[in-house]
């Protein structure tokens, strides 16, 4: 029974009270059912009784006392009871065992639905900038972006992710002009971090000489014209980073549908300017073209004084760009806090283009990462690769594998796929484990730890079931009714929840929950392994059952896993 069939028989008992006069006749509310964290308060629990007996001049204790005896009384459930007005129920064991047969059944589908059928939904995420790092800004927006895009298409959306890449404005003239002036390297063998170096450059000499500025507008203006010069050099610009951002794309295994950067709507800018001049919304402003936007003190630019795009227009054309193409009912930005202000009005201005009517409009405006003590800067002199970074996160997983007198007998390559399984697992479960909009602490020896709420341990309770039911053989598993003991029953009643929770943590674009639903499995499932034998359990049904519940647990924490886009390594 899922949440809506157990909503049902809240109504069923309603209606039957009815019946049977010991209620009144009145319009029936719809039914609102919550899970129960705390097992006192039953399996679920329904307020209706305070709705009901508003309508019909009762008090709520007298209403839900009704309801519990007749809920109590239906096949699904095992007790009801009313408590402060709220009616308070618990499954029949039938029932949560019948969940596990379902589970079990549907397998890596258990928790999906067809809600979001014949939506869609655009995400747009990730989007470094090229000649800059990869920085870990981008590596936040890159995997809460990703888990938000598994959980919509979990739930039967179609998705599409765009990387939008930042690979056009006027920082191309700064870097142009950098390029021509100081390097002394073929064009080729440059790095990203030379050509953040040339940057940085630019700017401490911009101080002192100004015609640099006029220079490099010159550069961008024709670099917007298909200068070839500015193109070539801009091209083989994009072309390096690309390759350095690949790599981290392959470490984090993480592959986005589309890449159309900023530059992809470069002849797409002069329509959005057109239909907002028609509009009569585009006024001219001191030399530039603005959006006055209501209710805002700061205007939408679309041309600067000297006629160049900038990053807003680029956006509106990129709005333009996703509604013909995709027809999207929901458009999702997954971008740095700091950008707040440069979306609220992006969306302002398109809803007065009128597009407002047809989509929905997110910002996922993700926290800042933080060393513990300071910022995480990708100025220079603060520069940390992010690749090192991954790449201590590896090296750190695999000092405990080594650790483990377990994994003795696991060869050499096996052991490094694990530590990256691991390692690679932990810094993205950092990032997803707090609400996106919360700061976050990179703390590497917390983040592989295997204690507490942290991806090892979740990788390892996953492993740990998994060699149960190995060690159990292949046999053909029969589940049986028979009673649930109090560690059984908080295991189940909790996978029992997981779709219920995929679709919150969608609806609320939190990732976070999934982790915390995961955790709370973890734990409860190692409670249960603690205390009870499964593989020498006193009878076979008893044996079977325990088993069906390790098995649905894997399951669950791996579609969990999965949605966060962390593997769970075969061996730990
Ligand atoms: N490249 C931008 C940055 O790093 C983020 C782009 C976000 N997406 C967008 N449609 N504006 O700041």
């Amino acid at each position: 029974m899922d949440k809506e069939e157990l909503a049902g028989l809240v109504k069923k008992a309603v209606l039957i009270a009815q019946k049977e006069g010991k209620l009144p006749d009145f319009s029936i509310p719809e039914i609102p059912l919550n899970y129960s964290e705390k097992e006192e308060y039953g399996d679920y629990n329904t307020p209706i009784a305070f709705s009901i007996a508003k309508q019909i001049n009762q008090t709520p204790e007298s209403v839900a006392k009704i309801l519990a005896d007749y809920l109590a009384q239906e096949e699904g459930t095992k007790s009801a009871e009313a408590k402060g007005g709220f009616v308070n129920f618990y499954l029949s064991d039938k029932q949560l065992i019948n969940s596990l047969r379902i589970i079990l059944k549907q397998k890596n589908k258990y928790g999906s639905s067809q809600k979001g059928k014949g939506k869609v939904m655009v995400i747009d995420y990730s989007a470094p900038n090229i000649a800059k790092p990869f920085g870990v800004g981008h590596l936040r927006s890159t995997i809460i972006g990703q888990a938000i895009y598994n959980l919509y298409e979990f739930l039967g959306w179609k998705c599409i992710g765009d990387n939008h890449l930042g690979d056009w404005g006027t920082q191309f003239g700064k870097l142009i002009t950098a390029i021509k002036r100081w390097n002394k390297k073929p064009l080729e063998e440059l790095s990203v971090s030379d050509l953040q170096a040339l940057y940085v450059q630019f700017h401490h000499a911009a101080e002192t000489q100004a015609e640099l500025l006029e220079e490099s507008r010159e550069w961008f203006k024709k670099l917007e014209q298909r200068n070839k010069e500015a193109r070539q050099i801009w091209k083989i610009c994009v072309d390096i980073s690309i390759k350095e951002f690949n790599k981290v794309y392959n470490i984090l295994g993480v592959k986005i549908d589309k890449a159309l950067g900023e530059s992809f709507y470069e002849g797409k800018m002069e329509a959005v300017i057109e239909n907002a001049k028609k509009k009569g919304i585009a006024q001219e402003s001191q030399g530039a073209l603005v959006i006055i936007l209501p209710g805002l003190n700061v205007p939408l630019m679309l041309l600067k004084s000297d006629g160049a795009t900038t990053y807003e227009t680029r956006d509106l054309a990129t709005i333009e760009y996703r509604m013909k193409k995709w027809k999207p009912d929901l458009i999702i930005y997954e971008v740095g806090a700091d950008q707040q202000l440069h979306f609220e009005k992006v969306f302002k201005a398109a809803e007065m283009l009128g597009y407002k009517k047809e989509v929905e409009f997110k910002h996922i405006a993700h926290g800042l990462i933080r060393w513990e003590d300071r910022k995480f800067s990708t100025r220079k002199g603060d520069t940390i690769a992010l690749e090192e970074v991954l790449d201590e996160a590896v090296k750190r997983a695999k000092d405990i594998i080594l650790k483990s007198k377990e994994n003795q007998d696991i060869s050499a390559e096996q052991k490094e796929q694990i530590a990256k399984q691991v390692g690679i697992g932990a810094v993205k479960y950092n990032d997803l484990s707090r609400q996106p909009e919360r700061d976050v602490i990179f703390d590497l020896d917390r983040m592989v730890t295997l204690e507490g709420n942290s991806c090892p341990y979740l990788q390892y309770t996953a492993v740990r079931c998994q060699s149960v039911l190995d060690r159990a053989g292949k046999i053909k598993r029969e589940i049986k009714d028979i009673e649930l003991n109090f560690e059984e029953k908080s295991v189940v009643r909790l996978l029992k929840k997981f779709p219920e929770i995929a679709a919150e943590a969608a609806e609320t674009f939190s990732p976070n929950l999934i982790c915390n639903f995961a955790f709370e499995l973890g734990q409860k499932y190692n409670i249960f392994y603690e205390k009870c034998q499964i593989l020498n359990a006193d009878s076979e049904p008893e044996k079977e059952l325990r088993l069906a519940i390790t098995a649905a647990t894997r399951q669950v924490l791996g579609n969990s896993l999965k949605l966060l886009g962390i593997a769970i390594p075969e061996r730990m």
